[in-house]
């Protein structure tokens, strides 16, 4: 294992350029440099033409567009091909089984169990999803209803969000590691009218129930009627009579036809909202719509992936989550390949699951986090080991800037020194991939996103909105529209436009900080907002210091991200109890208890320390920066805390940490 350890150091202080693999180069998409830099070129020259060939090359459409874009990014007012109609599991399933691949995998299912695999052929899941559009009309479901689906990661999740756009309804997924609190807050923002739901998850070898979550959460929800249940586990569940029903009685109930015609739905019509956590205490419903999402999903998957007919691709993802969204459903099958989806984790039963994955199905396209590397690291070569993974071809990450260290054991031990990987930046709100490198075309540098992808006019603007000198930091803003951009935050046009339109008018404000080294090439800093990134997961700071205030005992809360050598980011609370109230250990057990039930257990901070006093300015604001430094470790150099109401404040917060050990 040294040997290998002492490469990567060596192969770090070389700085050199990884450069592509010759060999899969003539059958890639894109197999050299100068064709995506002459797509590049063409795209910001011509981005109608372009993004109207690319869509008319990738989307099956029912009816032409008339406008192909119709934009203001100072309002801002988007509209992708605009006048055009289209179906999303039209094109996910139904023209696939025109072309002849109706008996093609179209998704191989692993639950953790390792004896229960599911496969469907584009033919299988073509019925399962047209029952399942049938059963969400049964239900009352209609043409931009919304369905909120609160599903671990088992195949009935794939075919409810395809059930919905192909009757046109918008899904809203709820990662099902929130808590009932969090799915009650996201099924009365965007007052869903049904919700499927499970009886449990399967999580690292326990059965964790979820319909009781459910049940909380619908106590307070009065636009949802329906409420469907998959058995998962077998748990016995409390079903609500006239408001629960049975997946699989539905299902196959008389009368749920196998077919079911796909709804024309207008190209900017929603096709689901994702929440997703920003500066404010309340999580944002992202809105993507049908036109614009589908072709860049499509794009994406093809262009940063390579997707062939005969790769298999993973990507580990929840679908609770954009990627998932995106490079699991939509990218995958929108294009006609096998996609991979597991129910699991990546060290259970052992940290050898994810390479016998790859060994038993053969995997060549494999998409993971940083967080994910990270946490293998740990356990060595040991794991990888006697597997097979010579089926892989690319590998992928996303979520995070993924560390040189991480990214040279992957592509070392993971990629046998051969593979490329596509370190690849986006976000909730950008529906695909932005910044990444083409796997056949573009050298790597380890830790940098490197290239925008064609369409995407990225740009490092300094504090007063001026283009950045190179290697100089700033924030990562993108000048003009893309088909996969949002097109709204569900409810709250206002908060659309203050959130990234308004820092630098005319531009979407990504809220990243980067910067762009001499070679143009991208390197992501992280979250310049009051957002953390805790195992690629964005959690809000407000989110989670609202959750400690409502507890009775908490007076105040300020929280801060710290690094963490396997997550990233963890979540650090300072908090200042009630006057009276004891500072025990008992209360800090209570109160990481208690953000668990408020949000989940993502958002359950790793460290509390209590906090007597706050860094406040004298206007009342908290300086989280020197919060920042106190939760790294780092007490040299506050810089200027002349402004804070009580200086003071600072070293007790120190002192009351080297107490604490
Ligand atoms: C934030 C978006 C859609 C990806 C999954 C997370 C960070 C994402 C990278 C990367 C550096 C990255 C950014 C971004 N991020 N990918 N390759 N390198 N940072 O989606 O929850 O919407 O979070 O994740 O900070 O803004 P998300």
């Amino acid at each position: 294992m040294s040997d290998v350890d002492d490469k990567i150091t060596s192969l770090l202080s070389e700085k050199r350029l990884f450069e592509p693999p010759l060999e899969g180069r003539e059958a890639a998409v894109v197999g050299s440099l100068q064709s995506y830099e002459e797509s590049y070129r063409r795209s910001m020259e011509d981005p109608e033409g372009y993004w109207a060939q690319r869509a008319n090359e990738l989307v099956s459409w029912f009816q032409p567009w008339h406008t192909v874009l119709d934009a203001d990014l100072y309002q801002p007012e988007v509209r992708w091909f605009d006048g055009a109609t289209l179906n999303v599991s039209y094109n996910c399933l139904d023209r696939h089984l025109k072309n002849g691949k109706r008996d093609k995998l179209a998704i191989i299912w692993q639950g953790e169990p390792e004896e229960e695999v599911r496969t469907f052929t584009y033919g299988e899941l073509y019925e399962q999803v047209c029952r399942c559009a049938n059963v969400l009309k049964k239900m009352g479901v209609r043409k931009g209803d919304r369905v909120s689906v609160y599903l671990p990661m088992i195949p009935e999740l794939a075919i409810t969000l395809l059930a919905c756009t192909r009757i046109g309804a918008i899904h809203s997924v709820v990662f099902a590691g929130f808590s009932a609190m969090s799915l009650q807050n996201r099924i009365q923002d965007c007052e869903a009218k049904v919700l499927v739901t499970a009886d449990a998850v399967l999580r690292a070898g326990k059965v964790i129930p979820l319909k009781p979550n459910a049940d909380e959460a619908l106590e307070q929800c009065d636009s949802i009627e329906q409420c469907l249940v998959v058995r998962r586990a077998g748990l016995t569940v409390r079903m609500q009579s006239g408001r629960d029903s049975w997946w699989h009685e539905a299902m196959a109930a008389d009368g749920i036809s196998p077919t079911c015609e796909p709804e024309p739905m207008d190209a900017e019509d929603t096709l689901f909202i994702l929440y997703t956590s920003g500066s404010t205490g309340k999580p944002k419903g992202v809105v993507h719509t049908t036109g614009g999402y589908l072709t860049y999903a499509l794009h994406t998957t093809q262009w940063v992936f390579d997707l062939r007919d005969e790769d298999i691709h993973w990507c580990t993802a929840d679908i609770g989550w954009i990627t998932g969204h995106t490079y699991i459903l939509y990218g995958p099958l929108g294009l006609g390949k096998t996609s991979v989806m597991f129910e699991g984790v990546p060290t259970y039963p052992g940290p050898d699951r994810f390479w016998q994955l790859v060994e038993k199905f053969r995997v060549t396209i494999f998409y993971t986090a940083p967080t994910v590397i990270r946490a293998l690291m740990r356990y060595g070569d040991q794991p990888l080991r006697g597997k097979d993974l010579s089926s892989l071809r690319i590998l992928g990450s996303v979520g995070e800037p993924i560390n040189p260290e991480a990214w040279m054991w992957y592509h070392l031990h993971v990629g046998g020194g051969r593979l490329p990987i596509v370190d690849t930046w986006w976000q909730t709100e950008t529906g695909g991939i932005m910044i990444s490198p083409l796997p056949y075309a573009t050298p790597l540098k380890p830790g940098s996103a490197t290239r925008p992808l064609p369409g995407v006019d990225a740009a490092i603007l300094n504090e007063e909105g001026k283009p950045a000198q190179p290697n100089e930091g700033g924030h990562l803003v993108i000048r003009r529209p893309w088909p996969g951009m949002l097109r709204g935050v569900f409810g709250d046009p206002e908060r659309y436009r203050t959130t990234y339109f308004e820092g630098f008018p005319g531009f979407y404000d990504a809220g990243d900080g980067a910067r762009c080294d001499e070679d143009g090439y991208f390197w992501i800093m992280g979250r310049l907002d009051d957002v953390i990134n805790v195992s690629g997961h964005r959690l809000g700071t407000a989110e989670i210091e609202s959750a400690l205030v409502s507890h009775p005992h908490v007076s105040e809360a300020a929280v801060v991200g710290m690094p963490h050598p396997i997550k990233g980011q963890a979540v650090y609370a300072f908090v200042t109890l009630n006057a009276g109230v004891e500072e025990t250990t008992e209360l800090l057990a209570e109160l990481r208890v208690h953000v668990r039930t408020e949000i989940g257990p993502i958002a359950s901070p790793d460290v509390i320390q209590y906090a007597p006093g706050l860094p406040k300015t004298r206007s009342g604001k908290i300086m989280r920066r020197i919060l920042r430094k106190i939760a790294a470790d780092d007490f040299s150099d506050f810089g200027d805390i002349s402004t804070l109401a009580d200086p003071g404040v600072v070293d007790d917060l120190i002192k009351g940490k080297e107490a604490s050990g």
